[in-house]
């Protein structure tokens, strides 16, 4: 379907996989969640949330199905299991993430899932699929209009592209380190900057698709679970400096843990603050836009 890329960047998504399960357990959803009452564990808002983005981008059984940046898969192994007539792809440019997907299937004995390793700013992809899914992928491109461009080209002519994204109620900006000693953000993310996006800003870049629907929710969902993984994080923090040890030395290991703390709390703070309604969760489905339909058919 496509050539793989095989020198994925080694980004800080490389982060040791025994380090997210021991956090995460089963379900490695780096983007958003969704508590249904003050009840609910970590497993069960993950579980929700993927079960209202699959409602929400109107998922059926027998379709072809494309996740971009899938991370470590727990939206592709969903539709998987949950919709075992669909196809399901996933994108990833994070060599251990494929091989944890993979492992996965092995295990839930899922075959209706591939994963390709490869940058989706620059893989070419011959298929067409009904409904492709982005969750906390946009944040990495700084392309907006290109990017939705080849997205369509990916839709087929009834497809939607449903994405999910934290964001400012308000304001656009770019988390970018300020100077060569400002690289913080690095040990979290990948270099080269991120977009937290406002609310809107999707809906200005609609040349190659249409919205179709638009939904917010408040940022104490995403505050209420990285203060769960914080919590997580410092219950285990033997076994972690042991993995991190491991991974990056032990002069490094807490160097590492200090990173993860510190951003858990500035994030858990800046999604809690004003009561969830400054920093937030946005649902964005489009479908492809008339112009490009009509172009693919002639
Ligand atoms: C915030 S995480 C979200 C992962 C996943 N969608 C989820 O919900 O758990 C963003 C993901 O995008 C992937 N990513 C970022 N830029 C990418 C690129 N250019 N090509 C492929 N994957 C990318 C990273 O590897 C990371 O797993």
């Amino acid at each position: 379907m496509a050539s793989e890329d095989d020198s994925p960047k080694a980004w800080l998504y490389e982060t040791p996989t025994s380090f997210l399960q021991l956090i995460y357990g089963d379900i490695i959803k780096e983007s958003g969640s969704y508590y249904k009452d003050e009840t609910s564990t970590l497993e069960e808002t993950m579980i929700h949330n993927m079960d209202l983005c699959c409602e929400r981008a109107q998922i059926k059984e027998g379709q072809s199905v494309l996740d971009l940046g899938c991370g470590y898969g727990a939206f592709i192994l969903h539709v998987a299991h949950k919709y075992k007539t669909c196809s399901v792809t996933g994108i990833t440019s994070s060599i251990s993430q494929k091989h944890y997907i993979m492992e996965q299937c092995k295990n839930l004995n899922l075959s209706n899932v591939e994963v390709l390793l490869a940058d989706v700013a620059t893989i070419k992809l011959d298929a067409t699929f009904d409904r492709i899914f982005a969750a906390g992928m946009f944040e990495h491109i700084n392309d907006y209009k290109s990017f939705l461009r080849k997205i369509s080209e990916w839709m087929k002519p009834d497809g939607l592209l449903f994405v999910e994204q934290l964001c400012n109620k308000t304001f656009p900006y770019q988390n970018k380190p300020l100077d060569d000693g400002d690289n913080w953000g690095e040990y979290v993310f990948p270099s080269g900057g991120l977009i937290i996006p406002s609310a809107s800003l999707l809906l200005y870049f609609q040349e190659d698709v249409s919205i179709v629907n638009h939904w917010t929710f408040s940022g104490k969902h995403a505050a209420n679970k990285l203060e769960e993984l914080l919590k997580r994080i410092d219950a285990k923090i033997d076994a972690i400096k042991g993995i991190f040890s491991e991974c990056y030395g032990s002069k490094d290991a807490i160097r590492f843990i200090n990173h993860w703390r510190v951003f858990l709390i500035t994030a858990a703070v800046m999604f809690g603050y004003n009561d969830g309604e400054e920093w937030m969760g946005v649902h964005v489905l489009f479908k492809k836009k008339c112009w490009r339909l009509w172009r693919s058919l002639v």
